[in-house]
């Protein structure tokens, strides 16, 4: 049998022309930005084409195409998976709300809601601010540091932490395990299991002795008038170690890697800090970094395209955010664009419920580290690398000042 990593044998439905030898979950072949490949696709293949790598499937290459997939969960199901080969141990839990479809995913989605509200989220932003500045205050002196080991994993990961009320020293044990989920070629079974394993233990604790974090409410949530059942509740909280652990420590490497590289667009947010706020966007609509799965639910035809049920379908986001139909100069980053991120954090039902959250860090990060270290670059003795998988993102981005 094929692995996931190379090709597949392409269904009898799929037209030759419709075949692209292009894997979304490995997309880099040399030196190239991550973002790179997906506009060069966008200009040359299909609107809608198959790529034989990871099982084979669909890619829609299309921002509007995207969205619409997004929001159609009649035609688009999340129930085989977010990811296009989601390996689990026998009995594991369902990652709710993300694998599941409405109305049941809504009900899920209602355990966390409060804990991403306007006050809620408010009120993690200063312990976010205290947090970034003591960071880039300890950094500071030694001229240089690896950027996602020395803060990305550390101010996104920690405020998540305090959400969920666990204990700041799992972040080590957790983060690759978490990790582990999002890039291509990791192991993915034996990494969930034992996530699996850790947030069980945590919400069998918080459902008998009940505190005010996050994972007590799921705990003792109820579903449709019954208590929620521990499987249910390990999937909720494990699904959202997977989400908080990684997405925003990404793209802030994205945005260091950029901004080590632009001097004029340092300069700008130095000497122009109200334009931070809408620089966030900016680097949002640009950099994004997920590539969510669906199924096809019954045999359609979809902008001209026989798909077949069951057939998958990746959401690759970086497509949304290179599309020069809605951005001129796709590429380029441009702080008096008026972009809005449109399907960075997806759209419908599933829409990132992180994203206050996420926009809030990535302003504080710029606002502490250019007041601080106002000009960095990269170093040329030790280039950046990338991970690459359902997530695109750095794993080592030196930075000198
Ligand atoms: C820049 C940072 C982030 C990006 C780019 C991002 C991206 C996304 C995207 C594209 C989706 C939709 C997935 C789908 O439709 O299948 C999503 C859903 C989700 N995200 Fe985020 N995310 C970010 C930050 C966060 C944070 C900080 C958290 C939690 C602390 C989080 C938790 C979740 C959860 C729980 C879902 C599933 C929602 C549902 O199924 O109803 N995300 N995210």
């Amino acid at each position: 049998m094929a692995t996931a990593a190379e090709k597949h044998p392409v269904p009898a439905h799929v037209p030759p022309e419709l075949v692209v030898d292009f894997d979304a979950y490995r997309p880099i072949k040399g030196g190239e930005h991550y973002h790179e490949p997906f506009l060069a696709l966008q200009q040359k293949a299909p609107d809608i084409f198959w790529s034989p790598y990871n099982g084979g499937h669909w890619i829609l290459t299309r921002r509007d195409h995207l969205a619409e997939a997004f929001a159609d969960y009649g035609r688009f199901t999340s129930s085989k998976g977010a990811s296009l080969n989601p390996t689990r141990p026998p009995n594991a839990p369902k990652l709710a709300p993300i694998e599941l479809d409405p109305p049941t995913q809504q009900v899920f989605r209602k355990l966390f809601a409060s804990a991403f509200i306007v006050s809620a989220i408010k009120a993690r932003g200063e312990e976010a601010r205290a947090l970034a500045i003591e960071l880039i205050d300890g950094l500071k002196s030694q001229g240089h540091c690896e950027f996602i080991k020395d803060f990305a994993q550390h101010l996104p990961i920690k405020i998540f932490m305090r959400m969920v009320d666990l204990p700041e020293e799992d972040r080590t044990t957790l983060l690759p395990l978490a990790n582990a989920q999002v890039v291509a070629d990791a192991p993915k079974e034996e990494t969930i299991k034992l996530l699996f394993e850790y947030t069980g233990r945590h919400v069998m604790q918080r459902a008998a002795n009940p505190g005010d974090d996050l994972i007590s409410k799921i705990a003792t949530a109820e579903i449709d008038g019954r208590p929620i059942t521990v499987q249910e509740a390990v999937g909720v909280s494990t699904l959202l170690l997977i989400g908080g652990l990684d997405t925003v420590a990404s793209m802030m490497g994205h945005i260091m890697q950029f901004l080590a590289q632009s001097p004029e667009h340092r300069c700008q947010l130095v000497e122009q800090p109200a334009l931070i706020p809408t620089a966030v966007e900016e680097f949002l609509r640009r950099f994004a970094l997920t590539n969510p799965a669906r199924g096809v639910v019954e045999d359609m035809e979809f902008h001209g395209v026989t798909m077949r049920a069951g057939d998958r379908v990746l959401l690759s986001t970086p497509f949304g955010a290179v599309d020069p139909r809605d951005y001129a100069d796709p590429l380029a980053i441009d702080f008096t664009r008026k972009s809005g991120t449109k399907t960075t954090f997806g759209a419908g039902p599933h829409v990132c419920p992180g994203s206050m959250l996420a926009r809030l860090e990535l302003k504080i990060l710029l606002e502490e580290w250019l007041t601080r270290i106002p000009d960095f670059t990269l170093d040329p003795s030790d280039p950046p690398r990338l991970k690459t998988g359902v997530n695109g993102s750095f794993e080592h981005l030196p930075l000198l000042w």
